[in-house]
């Protein structure tokens, strides 16, 4: 096993900084994910772990031993890319066993080893088919099966499971975790699904045009999220702009629409900061909490109905909410309803104005 660590690593492609000095150390055994839009820069940081780009600043270590200009074939990654990259013209025996043979494996151990590495991602007895006779999911498959079967010390997962339906989507996260965890592999996933990423890894980097946001476990992402961006990307936030009024056991905040919150304390704050209130759909509920709670008069607006739930959008003056309430609760657009919230689930968020 080893670890990986960036440090102050910068990429840029001309004009564009896809890394911009950022730093991360993903420990041994770990399912790190980066997670972030289009175009942020997950896939040049990938790369940069596996050696396909240098970078422009800045070091990559595995453990002690500085990789930072090591080529790829020397570092010991095993990588799924972002399309598979199948050969298409040669058969699933011959894209795992690929990289055997260019290390000059004896051919009796490369049928053990394809062979172990089909049984692993369950696909023995397909070694014979060309990528054209297998579906999407059993090429994800393959691609994985030809990046573990060279006994990488590091996985690096780019995107692998965006071109599969949903639900096959969900049968492979359950595969590939199972894999890692077999395996004890450090990994890194990218993806920019954040249900994906949440569900799936140890820790998670949210990252934006090439600079780390926020590192952290999937549950202080999604409960702590550092910054607005964060909190809009994982899941969906209503935000309310405000000032700090008054500091206590919580904090009272007079917001932009004349309500007032509380909010349970997270960052150093002072009387008179500008911050945001973000809280989660489905911590809006329309019967009194219990703890401490905070009221919001609305208007509803929409009522989408999702299966387990609905999704109601509401207004408060120009303010809009987005709650999430049960399928039983009969509200319809042009209602006038009372949203509560508990002050522990109202995240209040420092905010430069
Ligand atoms: N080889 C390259 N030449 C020029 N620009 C590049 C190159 N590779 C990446 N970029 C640019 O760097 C930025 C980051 O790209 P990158 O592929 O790392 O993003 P990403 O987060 O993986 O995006 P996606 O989710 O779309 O795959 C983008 O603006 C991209 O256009
Ligand atoms: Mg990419």
């Amino acid at each position: 096993m080893v670890s990986i660590s960036l440090i102050n690593v910068t990429k840029t492609f001309g004009d564009v900084v896809a890394n911009d000095n950022l730093s991360l150390q993903i420990e041994e055994g770990e399912l790190f994910t980066l997670l972030g839009p289009s175009g942020c820069g997950k896939t040049t940081t990938l790369r940069i772990i596996a050696g396909f780009y240098y970078p422009d600043e800045g070091s990559v270590f595995f453990d002690d031993q500085d990789v930072t200009r090591l080529p790829p074939e020397k570092r010991g990654t095993g990588m799924v890319f972002q399309n598979y990259a199948l050969w298409p013209h040669m058969s699933v025996f011959d894209n795992i066993a690929y990289g055997l043979k260019i290390r000059k494996t004896p051919k009796d151990v490369i049928q053990q080893e394809v062979k172990n590495a089909l049984d692993l991602v369950q696909l023995g007895g397909l070694e014979s088919r060309t990528p054209f006779q297998l579906s999407g999911g059993q090429q994800q498959r393959v691609a994985l099966a030809r990046a573990l079967v060279i006994q990488p010390r590091v996985l690096l997962l780019d995107e692998p499971l965006s071109n599969l339906d949903a639900k096959l989507r969900l049968e492979m996260r359950q595969e590939i975790t199972r894999i890692q965890k077999k395996l004890e592999i450090t990994t890194v996933y990218v993806t920019h699904d954040q249900e994906e990423a949440l569900s799936i890894s140890n820790r998670i980097a949210v990252q934006r045009n090439g600079i780390i946001q926020q590192i952290d476990s999937p549950q202080q992402i999604y409960t702590n999220p550092k910054n607005a961006f964060v909190a809009d990307f994982i899941g969906q936030c209503s935000f309310i702009y405000g000032t700090v009024q008054d500091i206590h056991q919580y904090i009272a905040i007079e917001t932009d629409v004349g309500i007032h919150l509380k909010a349970r304390k997270t960052f150093d704050l002072k009387q008179g900061d500008s911050v945001l209130c973000a809280i989660r759909p489905e911590n809006f509920s329309i019967t009194k909490p219990e703890e401490e709670y905070n009221v919001l008069d609305c208007e509803v607006l929409t009522v989408l109905f999702l299966g387990k739930s609905n999704r109601v959008h509401a207004k408060v003056g120009d303010l809009r909410l987005i709650a999430e309430l049960p399928t039983d609760v009969n509200v319809a657009s042009g209602d006038t309803i009372t949203l509560y919230v508990t002050v522990d689930e109202t995240t209040v968020l420092p905010f430069k104005k």
